[in-house]
């Protein structure tokens, strides 16, 4: 397609003029000239072009407010132009991307009685139409970053976009300067920023109906996104596209040299017909992951040949706001080991699995959770990267981000998102904090855990069993929100992630299922049942691998079994919670941990379905099987830290197979 071809080429224009020149050349976004109303050269309405360009790009003040309009000449050969500038950008800014359109506009469109030409840093167009009393929506042009809001989160994503950039179109549209420019939190990471802008001459209902149909027409499951109009633009991203500091303070008010008039002459300019088609089109450019590949590929490129340069941030729509690349996620080996004071004791956090971890707190403040890795790792260093790489590509509000990674002779480092409040177990198996966990919070846990684990399953790019799912990896932020982590581990540590059977067994025991603890065996299914496991575990506020029960009950999911077999079933149900809990909600939620932890593989629900039977009361759930478990004599290690176990038994069962006839017991 045409315009495809059109749209790389603006891409690497566009990207190239970002990353290769530092020479502050404005970058450049689209342009829109209709061949269909031309003017011949050396006529009235070219030379009037002329002195109006000159005239635009000539007048000092209008730096400091970012817009100038001008007219010249008298119908029919009249010429009223304008130019806009972004609010954002210094007085400085804007004269020198006035001063490169203008001197470009005569190349790009030339001939054309009407055009459009639009830069990161300004705006400028001119018609043989009075542009100054009319609104127009046309020749708009929009711009998606690559990049979607991973489709759980669309909705809610959408919501926050539309609602920050509608308030900001408010805002804009009464002040004086028909900007705004505004953020909103997304997740305790990443904010959402929004810029509105109208050409200033309009009225405030006019630039308000602009920005919303500007807002409206934008596709808010993309990570960014902007729609340029002739009298109107809009933009958000999830990173910071804007001066903050320029938008926070006032308009500047120093006065600049003059500008030269443009030097090229409409003759002199080779005739290259415009792009773009009719004025009402409306260019929609949605990039192909290839072209987001290569692009990618040269910024890691241009980023490693002039690390030095810094101002990188001016051309932001493709270059990947928020794409993960080994350059962005790589940090510095110093630069960790002062934020955890050398790693020392009192920074220690924790102890998992893989390694240790380590509480930071970095340079600029922000506090992180550094896991130093364990050197037992067969990997490579590349392969290490590329696992980093496609872990910190998983964010979900319910799994740990991973932020970087460093890696310097043996020591490999993970950092990590740090999350204020301990791990569930911290909660749960404490007699003196369960208390804490009262019902509606354990059960927004319980869906919380359930939204991670299908996010890993389901909606990710790619399916990540995590393997290795028990309380103590379920970490609680600040509002005991559940925030899933140490996935992707098995990945990262390089072990076996093509077979489905494995031979190095990650996992905890309690938590295993049956024939992944005795067969290695594992897939979606043994995730289900770790969840079962913590489905029980948190409706009872007991530890399956250290439980004693009544009646010679060593497990929790024996246990369990004979109260909904036999009854009374809500005797599973931690004391501390029993008074004041939802029976009903309650009563489900055992009989659906009952169904992850049945022995069959194949009868366990999945994710998804699971979740539907959480989120919704009118989903039948089956009668479920006596669980299958794995005994293993009352040691209590991570597999990883010792060999495998040889103590271990496999045990079906120790209760009558009686079936139920009842959805719920008694
Ligand atoms: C306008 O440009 C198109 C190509 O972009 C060309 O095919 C067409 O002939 C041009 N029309 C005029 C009137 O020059
Ligand atoms: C434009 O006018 C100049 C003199 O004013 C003349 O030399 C030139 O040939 C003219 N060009 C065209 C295309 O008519
Ligand atoms: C700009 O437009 C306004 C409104 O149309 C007009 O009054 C004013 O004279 C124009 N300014 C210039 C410099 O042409
Ligand atoms: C205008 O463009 C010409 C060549 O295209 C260049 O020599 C000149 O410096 C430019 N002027 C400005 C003000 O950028
Ligand atoms: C993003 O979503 C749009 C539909 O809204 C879809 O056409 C496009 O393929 C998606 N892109 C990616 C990279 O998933
Ligand atoms: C944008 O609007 C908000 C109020 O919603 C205001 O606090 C902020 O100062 C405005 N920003 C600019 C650049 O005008
Ligand atoms: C942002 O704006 C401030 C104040 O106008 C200015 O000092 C600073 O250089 C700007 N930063 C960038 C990156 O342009
Ligand atoms: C622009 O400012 C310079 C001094 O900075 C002054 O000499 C010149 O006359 C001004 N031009 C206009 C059109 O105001």
């Amino acid at each position: 397609m045409h315009s495809y071809a059109s749209l790389i080429f603006l891409l690497f224009f566009s990207f190239l003029t970002s990353f290769g020149a530092y020479a502050k050349d404005p970058n450049f976004l689209y342009h829109s000239c209709p061949n269909t109303t031309t003017y011949s050269r050396n006529s009235t309405y070219s030379t009037n072009l002329i002195a109006l360009l000159s005239s635009l790009s000539s007048r000092n003040a209008s730096y400091t407010t970012g817009f100038q309009n001008a007219t010249e000449g008298k119908s029919p050969d009249r010429v009223t132009g304008l130019f806009l500038c972004r609010g954002d950008f210094s007085p400085e800014v804007c004269r020198s991307c006035v001063a490169f359109s203008v001197n470009q506009t005569l190349t790009m469109c030339p001939d054309a009685r009407r055009a459009v030409l639009y830069y990161e840093e300004c705006m400028l167009r001119y018609s043989d139409n009075n542009i100054m009393s009319t609104l127009s929506f046309g020749g708009g042009y929009i711009l998606l970053n690559a990049n979607n809001i991973s489709s759980n989160l669309e909705d809610r994503f959408g919501d926050l976009v539309s609602s920050t950039m509608n308030q900001a179109a408010v805002e804009a549209a009464s002040s004086p300067r028909k900007f705004n420019a505004t953020k909103a939190k997304w997740t305790t990471l990443q904010s959402l920023y929004v810029l509105v802008q109208c050409t200033p001459n309009l009225r405030r209902q006019d630039c308000l109906s602009c920005l919303q149909y500007s807002i409206n027409g934008m596709a808010l499951n993309s990570m960014g996104g902007r729609l340029l109009y002739p009298s109107c633009s809009s933009r958000y991203e999830l990173s910071p596209f804007y001066n903050e500091t320029s938008v926070s303070t006032q308009p500047h008010q120093q006065a600049l040299p003059p500008l030269l008039p443009p030097s090229a002459s409409p003759v002199a300019s080779p005739p290259r017909s415009g792009k773009g088609g009719n004025s009402n089109m409306l260019v929609v450019a949605i990039v192909v992951p290839i072209i987001v590949a290569v692009l990618l590929f040269i910024a890691g490129y241009c980023f490693l040949a002039k690390r030095a340069h810094k101002n990188s941030d001016t051309q932001q729509a493709f270059d990947g706001d928020d794409i993960t690349t080994e350059e962005s996620l790589q940090l510095d080996y110093r630069t960790i080991q002062a934020a955890t004071n050398n790693y020392s004791e009192n920074n220690k956090i924790g102890r998992g699995g893989f390694g240790e971890v380590y509480k930071g707190t970095l340079s600029n403040g922000s506090e992180v959770a550094v896991k130093r890795l364990s050197k037992s790792s067969g990997q490579g260093d590349t392969e290490f990267k590329n696992e980093v790489v496609v872990v910190a590509k998983l964010q979900h509000r319910n799994l740990v981000r991973l932020l970087g990674f460093s890696l310097e002779r043996e020591e490999r480092i993970l950092v990590y998102e740090y999350v204020p409040n301990k791990s569930l177990d911290y909660f749960l198996f404490d007699p003196t904090k369960q208390a804490q966990l009262d019902w509606t919070r354990r059960y927004k846990i319980i869906g919380g855990i359930a939204r991670g684990i299908l996010y890993l399953h389901q909606d990710s790019r790619l399916t990540i069993i995590h393997r290795d799912l028990k309380a103590s990896n379920i970490l609680l932020d600040k509002d005991m929100n559940p925030k899933i982590t140490d996935f992707g581990m098995a990945r990262i540590f390089g072990l076996d992630q093509t077979q489905e059977n494995t031979s190095r067994i990650v996992g905890t025991y309690g938590y295993m299922s049956p024939e992944y603890a005795m067969h290695g065996q594992f897939s979606m299914k043994s995730d289900v049942y770790s969840f079962g496991v913590l489905v029980l575990e948190i409706i009872s506020g007991k530890k399956n691998n250290s439980f004693y029960g009544t009646n010679g009950t060593h497990d929790l999911l024996t246990y369990a079994w004979r109260l909904w077999s036999n009854g009374p079933v809500l005797d599973l149900v931690d004391p501390m919670i029993v008074e004041n809990c939802q029976k009903s909600e309650v009563i489900r939620c055992i009989h659906i941990g009952l169904l992850c932890v049945q022995e069959d593989p194949v009868e366990r629900p999945t994710m998804p379905a699971i979740f539907m039977m959480l989120t919704s009361n009118t989903v039948t759930l089956q009668v479920p099987r006596q669980p299958g478990f794995f005994v293993q004599s009352r040691l209590e290690q991570d597999p990883l830290d010792s060999d495998q176990s040889t103590t271990s038994k496999y045990v079906s069962g120790s209760v009558n197979d009686s079936s139920i006839t009842d959805l719920y017991p008694r």
